[in-house]
């Protein structure tokens, strides 16, 4: 494996918050192009690992890096430059409630690219509304829009940037399965159509089978295991099956 091609690469990270310890030796590389899926109970750490890549969080030691920067490490200004390489799709849309999905969409982009034309930032909108299938809501407001078609406009406000690497927090949460399975496919596209590398946080069992080359499994603040969805889900490891157990329960 070429050096350049690692996009994620993590070592030996731990994080606590006074006495609680969250993760405590989190070892991972993502390559260039993958879709990983992280597993995990509720508060196991999932949304802090990944708050923690895009810089939102200081790990307490432990090396992160990424696109070949020490996030932690690095100054204030290059940390805003890299930021604008991850795509960041928070559990909740985050949407402006205020403002339509067009400025929505036109937030991000007149914020961090300032020297666009109207006619640049136009296109850009329309360019993105349409990848994500939703041409149609762009004069609509938050509120008029449905769960499923909510989560999209908040993936297609971190598109807008040409992210280079995605960060789905839990992006099926909350919604019911036939919308799910759109989601799943959103994300796949995604990463033909802009070429990304993703970590999506899931404890949703079809959608890390739909849209992962790679599950890894966090537990105790570790990873317990990392593999294809298959080797994974056929393991024999008592903790894994206790967690797909659950969730299978809890899916039907
Ligand atoms: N900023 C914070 N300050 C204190 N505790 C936090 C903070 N962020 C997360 N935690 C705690 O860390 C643990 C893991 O949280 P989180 O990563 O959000 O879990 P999840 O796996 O459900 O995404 C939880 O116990 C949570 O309460
Ligand atoms: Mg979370």
């Amino acid at each position: 494996m070429d050096i350049n091609d690692v996009i994620i690469s993590i070592k030996n990270l731990k994080k606590s918050f006074g006495t609680l310890s969250v993760l405590n030796g989190i070892d991972i590389e993502i390559e260039k192009g993958e879709n990983i899926a992280v597993l995990g109970r509720s508060g196991s750490g999932k949304s802090v690992l990944i708050k923690i890549i895009s810089g939102l969080l200081k790990p307490d030691s432990g090396t992160v890096k990424v696109l070949g920067r020490e996030v932690d490490k690095i100054s204030d200004a290059e940390l805003q430059k890299l930021r604008l390489k991850i795509g960041f799709s928070f559990q909740s849309s985050a949407l402006y409630d205020s403002m339509s999905v067009k400025q929505n969409l036109e937030f991000p982009l007149v914020r961090n690219l300032r020297n666009l034309s109207r006619k640049e930032v136009n296109a850009a909108i329309e360019e993105v509304l349409s990848d994500v299938g939703l041409s149609q809501t762009i004069n609509q407001m938050p509120s008029e829009l449905s769960g499923g078609q909510k989560k999209r406009i908040g993936i297609a406000r971190t598109l807008i940037l040409k992210p280079e690497i995605m960060l789905y927090d839990e992006p099926t949460s909350g919604l019911d399965p036939i919308t799910s399975i759109e989601i799943n496919k959103l994300i796949v596209q995604v990463r033909e159509q802009y070429n990304t590398t993703a970590i999506i946080i899931t404890h949703d069992l079809v959608c890390a089978k739909e849209t992962a080359d790679r599950v890894a499994m966090l537990l105790d603040g570790k990873f317990l295991m990392q593999g294809s969805f298959e080797e994974v889900f056929n393991t024999d490891n008592e903790n894994v099956r206790t967690f797909y157990d659950y969730n299978f329960i809890n899916a039907k």
